[in-house]
C-alpha cells in the first residue's frame, strides 16, 4: 500500500529540480567561508527578507536557540506563547544552553497570537525583586501548535515596538513564515522587518530535504557563527544541501496556496464527521488539528488504523490529530485521506 503522508511538511522528498541542483552545487569548505553555493543562498535571502546578513544552519531547532543564547543573557526569561516551539519542542535548549527562563503566556482567544497587553503583563522589567528579567520576546509564525495560525503584520510591528521602547528583543520563529506570507498576502520581508531575528526553515513547507537559516543585523549573524560552530554546525562541503534550498526558495512560494487549499477542504470535510471538533474557518495555512474525544476513540487508536487500513499517515497528540499538507500530498490524496478519516470515525458508514 502505497503511503499517504501527512504526518508534517517536513516529511518532503527533494524533487527532481532539487535533486539536480544538489549533483551539480559547486561546493567548498562553509567553514571557512568557501562554499560557493551557501554564500549565494544566504546573500540571497538577506536580500529577500531586506535584513544585514544570513547564516545557513543545519535545523530550525539550532537557529532558534542560537537567536535565544545571542538576545539573552543566563537567568533571563523569555516570554514566549504557551504552546510555542521554541519553548517545547526543542528539548529544553533554551535552559540547557542559554540557561533562560521560559516565561509561557496563554493568548486569551485561543489562537497562540498575544496582543501586546497578554505580553506586557507577562514582562519583568525594572523592580527589585526581579532578579530574573525579560530578556527576549519569541514570536512564531505561522504558529505550529496552535494549527497554522497567523500573526498578522501589524501585530508584530506593535509588538516590536513597544517591546524596543523597552530594549527588549524579539525573534520571530517563522519555521512557515512563507506560508504566512502566501495567506497574509505580504512580503516576508514585511512580515520579518520589525523583529531583530528571524528564523526559517526551508526543510518544511518550502520542501527542501534540510536547512533553515537565521537573519539579523551584520554583527549578530558574525557572532552566531562562532555558536554555530560551537553548538557542532559548522558544516563542511554543503552547498549540496544549500543548492536544494536555492530551488526550493525560488520555485515553493507560489504553490503554497494550494497546499493551505489542500488543508481547508480536509478541514471541511473532517467538520462534518460526528464527533470531529474543528473550525474549518480558523485553518489558513498548511497545518489542520482536530479533536477527537466525541467520537469515543484516543487519537493515537485512529492514527493506527488509518495507517494500517489505509496507508494515512497523520499524528496524535492527547485527544487531537494533527495533519499537514505540503507538496507531496495531492487534493485526489487529500480526498483518499478525508474518506480514509469517515471509514475510520464515521460509524454511520
Ligand atoms: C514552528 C517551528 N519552529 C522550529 C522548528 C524546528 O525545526 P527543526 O526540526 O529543523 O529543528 C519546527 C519544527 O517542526 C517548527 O515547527
Amino acid at each position: 500500500m502505497e503511503l499517504i503522508d501527512f504526518r508534517s511538511d517536513t516529511v518532503t522528498k527533494p524533487t527532481p529540480a532539487m535533486r539536480r541542483a544538489m549533483a551539480e552545487a559547486d561546493v567548498g569548505d562553509d567553514v571557512y567561508g568557501e562554499d560557493p553555493t551557501i554564500n549565494r543562498l544566504q546573500e540571497r535571502v538577506a536580500e529577500v527578507f531586506e535584513k544585514e546578513a544570513a547564516l545557513f544552519v543545519p535545523t530550525g531547532t539550532m537557529g532558534n536557540q542560537i537567536a535565544v543564547k545571542l538576545h539573552t543573557r543566563p537567568g533571563a526569561e523569555v516570554v514566549i506563547e504557551e504552546r510555542g516551539h521554541i519553548f517545547n519542542y526543542e528539548m529544553a535548549a533554551m535552559a540547557a544552553v542559554s540557561g533562560t527562563l521560559a516565561r509561557p503566556v496563554t493568548s486569551g482567544d485561543g489562537s497562540g497570537i498575544l496582543t501586546w497587553d497578554e505580553i506586557k503583563a507577562a514582562l519583568r522589567v525594572g523592580g527589585p525583586y526581579y532578579d530574573s528579567s525579560t530578556g527576549l520576546i519569541a514570536l512564531e509564525n505561522s504558529h505550529n501548535l496552535a494549527g497554522g495560525t497567523l500573526l498578522p503584520r501589524a501585530r508584530t510591528e506593535e509588538i516590536c515596538e513597544r517591546a524596543h521602547a523597552l530594549q527588549i528583543p524579539v525573534h520571530l520563529d517563522g519555521a512557515r513564515i512563507f506560508n504566512a506570507a502566501a495567506a497574509l498576502n505580504e512580503t516576508v520581508a514585511a512580515l520579518a522587518r520589525p523583529v531583530d531575528s528571524v528564523m526559517f526553515c526551508f526543510s518544511k513547507g518550502l520542501g527542501a530535504p534540510v536547512g533553515s537559516m537565521l537573519l539579523g543585523a551584520r554583527d549578530f549573524i558574525e557572532e552566531a557563527r562562532r555558536w554555530r560552530k560551537l553548538l557542532g554546525g559548522g558544516m563542511r562541503q554543503a552547498g549540496v544541501l544549500a543548492a536544494a534550498a536555492v530551488v526550493a526558495l525560488e520555485e515553493t512560494p507560489p504553490r503554497l496556496h494550494e497546499d493551505h487549499h489542500n488543508a481547508r477542504r480536509l478541514a471541511d470535510g473532517l467538520a462534518d464527521i460526528p464527533g470531529v471538533r474543528v473550525d474549518p474557518e480558523k485553518v489558513v495555512t498548511n497545518i489542520v488539528i482536530f479533536d477527537v474525544s466525541k467520537t469515543g476513540r484516543a487519537a493515537d487508536e485512529i492514527c493506527d488504523t488509518l495507517r494500517r487500513d489505509y496507508g494515512v499517515l497523520a499524528s496524535g497528540f492527547g485527544s487531537s490529530i494533527r495533519m499537514v499538507t505540503h507538496y507531496d500530498v495531492t487534493r485526489a490524496d487529500t480526498d483518499t485521506a478525508l474518506n480514509a478519516l469517515r471509514g475510520t470515525m464515521d460509524s454511520r458508514q
